[in-house]
């Protein structure tokens, strides 16, 4: 497949790493490009003028030009936080909160996570498999090429093992590229007094299994006041850790409770949500790998605190940005809001946004060396948007459709 006639093609990169403070305010770019894909893979790109028809491919099938006529090509979204396998959905909670309840108050009320897991406990691996197969599809319209799915909806052995053999599932029938995470969410209600005897459940009789069938990439915990304290989530980090399961966390989401130095401390691969961050935390992670990852779009939805992206891009930190699309604090999983919410909320600029989004969201997932920029060998996951006057009419231009065709490993969505 051969993509002609680029307005402006953005994200290219010789070496993939993560961006930091302001490396993020560059988005390498050619104009007036062609990008030429072969089998899932990008093989050749650069100006339209040294493009060299290669007849080989163009004789088989004059079908495979595609001429842009003025769009942008950018990487396919990397979106390196989700719960989008779940049942249901939670609108009347969302109600509730109009009215005036917290999000802590619904939880208390037995509401929330419990909520879902209920539901989720009700429903089959094949009413789930479909119900969730829709989130995928609707993802990968939006310009999502890669993502990270996590469990944490079952809150019991058999649930949690649904959960997960769904998302298996999903890596085998999707063409995007996927990463599984079992995520230790809360405590289900007949443990509320025995949180040791939750922990030792996960320990002995969900981890041997998770293990056995490679159910999953990373373990990831709720640490937050009410949920899981930091010894708690030590304790599960060192059981993962035994089970080769790498560390990701919810940490400083509601309050600083100490989880991005307990996330860093254990080397995990990221620390997401952070709305309740300052000084001592950008510090933190400013001698250490674990990426922070803001997830705005809960924020917004539970109307909460901004996270301070400037504050740590200015101090030389990187971010990733994901939307944490769940039904309880998240129920959208559209990229393309995300950056303008990055944008206009945490003031970051449409190259950061876009970088945050893309390679930076690759590295988040440990998939850098695969997707998150136009580079030769690289998966051909891109996006072809509609003419637009510049890259910043993107995010400014917020809640359009601006995506007109997206590629992912190499055919046409
Ligand atoms: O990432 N913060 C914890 N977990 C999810 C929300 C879960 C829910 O409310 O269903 C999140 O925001
Ligand atoms: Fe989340």
């Amino acid at each position: 497949m051969l993509i002609i006639n680029i307005k402006e093609l953005f994200g290219i990169r010789k070496k993939s790493y993560f961006l930091k403070g302001k490396e993020m305010s560059v988005l390498p770019s050619i104009k007036n490009a062609f990008i030429r894909i072969e089998g899932n893979e990008i093989v050749e790109f650069g100006v339209m003028k040294n493009l060299k028809s290669n007849p080989k491919v163009e004789i088989r099938n004059p079908n495979s030009i595609m001429d842009t006529k003025g769009g942008f090509v950018l990487p396919a979204w990397c979106d390196s936080h989700t719960h989008i396998v779940f049942s249901g959905s939670r609108e009347n909670e969302f109600v509730d909160k109009i009215k005036g309840l917290t999000y802590e108050e619904i939880a208390q009320k037995g509401g929330g996570i419990l909520n879902s897991a209920i539901l989720l406990n009700e429903t089959s691996e094949e009413q789930l498999f479909d119900q969730s197969w829709k989130r995928l599809e609707e993802v990968k319209a939006l310009g999502t090429g890669a993502i990270e799915i996590k469990s944490g909806y079952g809150l019991t052995v058999e649930g949690e093992l649904k959960m997960l053999r769904v998302i298996k599932k999903f890596k085998e029938k999707s063409d995007l590229l996927i990463k599984s995470t079992f995520l230790v969410h809360t405590y289900p209600i007949e443990y509320r007094t025995d949180h040791q005897a939750y922990i030792n459940l996960i320990i002995n009789d969900l981890l041997p299994i998770i293990a056995k069938e490679n159910l999953a990439d990373y373990i990831d915990v709720f640490c937050e006041e009410g949920f899981f304290n930091l010894t708690e989530t030590q304790q599960i980090f060192e059981a993962g850790t035994r089970f080769g399961l790498k560390a990701k966390i919810h940490a400083n989401q509601l309050k600083n409770s100490g989880g991005v130095q307990l996330a860093v401390k254990n080397n995990a691969v990221s620390a997401d949500h952070l709305e309740c961050i300052g000084d001592e935390e950008i510090e933190c992670f400013s001698h250490s790998n674990t990426i922070p990852t803001l997830l705005p779009s809960a924020a917004f939805f539970l109307r909460l605190p901004y996270q301070p992206a400037r504050k740590m891009i200015d101090a030389g930190l990187g971010v990733a940005i994901a939307t944490d699309y769940n039904p309880g604090s998240s129920p959208s999983g559209n990229m393309p809001f995300l950056l303008a919410l990055s944008c206009i909320q945490l003031r970051m600029t449409p190259e950061e946004a876009i970088n945050a989004a893309t390679i930076n969201g690759a590295c988040a997932m440990e998939l850098e060396t695969e997707v998150g920029s136009i580079t030769l060998g690289k998966k051909a996951n891109i996006i072809i948007t509609k003419p637009m006057p510049s890259l910043a009419y993107l995010p400014y231009s917020f809640g359009n459709n601006l995506i007109e065709k997206v590629i992912i490993n190499g055919k046409i969505m």
